[in-house]
């Protein structure tokens, strides 16, 4: 998979505010992904691994984490990790479904990949986030967002040249 940084520019001043902008690009790559026929699936769904890969490295090592450890919400934390394996997991049926050319069940699986997805946004933006907002003092919060800018900007793929 190659992976295009491009699609995830880091928009915002703190983590949270990164999160949020990463958010709105997953959403609209879901919406697309719901809708796509033929060989648009495998665009929009690489495009939509790529997306994942960054933001959910950028929450599995230093959002959750925070989550637990600065906000003390250790359950929050484990939730949200079991959801982003769920996903992952059905984002692998998804690919592996296109490399094997059976799509026949593509489009129910798409769409509850993006609703399980979205659902998960929705609780990191409505509970997890807001209560890391809540008990994080300004230093806290200082720290966070340079380490979020930080892994983002050492996220470089390079494709590999030919000689
Ligand atoms: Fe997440
Ligand atoms: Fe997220």
């Amino acid at each position: 998979m190659q992976i295009d940084t491009t699609l995830l520019p880091v928009r915002g001043n703190d983590a949270v505010e990164i999160l949020r902008n990463d958010h709105q690009v997953i959403k609209t790559l879901l919406t697309e992904l719901t809708e796509a026929v033929g060989p648009r699936r495998e665009q929009v769904l690489e495009q939509l691994k790529g997306v994942l890969t960054i933001h959910n490295a950028t929450e599995e090592n230093l959002v959750y984490p925070a989550i637990n450890k600065v906000a003390g919400s250790k359950l929050e934390a484990q939730h949200l990790y079991h959801e982003t394996a769920e996903a992952d997991t059905a984002l692998f049926e998804l690919d592996s479904m296109l490399k094997e050319r059976d799509e026949s069940e593509f489009g129910t699986k798409a769409e509850k990949f993006a609703e399980a997805v979205r659902h998960h946004i929705e609780e990191e933006e409505q509970k997890a986030f807001p209560r890391l907002q809540e008990n994080a003092d300004a230093r806290h919060s200082e720290i966070l967002a340079e380490s979020v800018k930080t892994f983002r900007k050492s996220l470089h793929f390079e494709t590999p040249s030919i000689a």
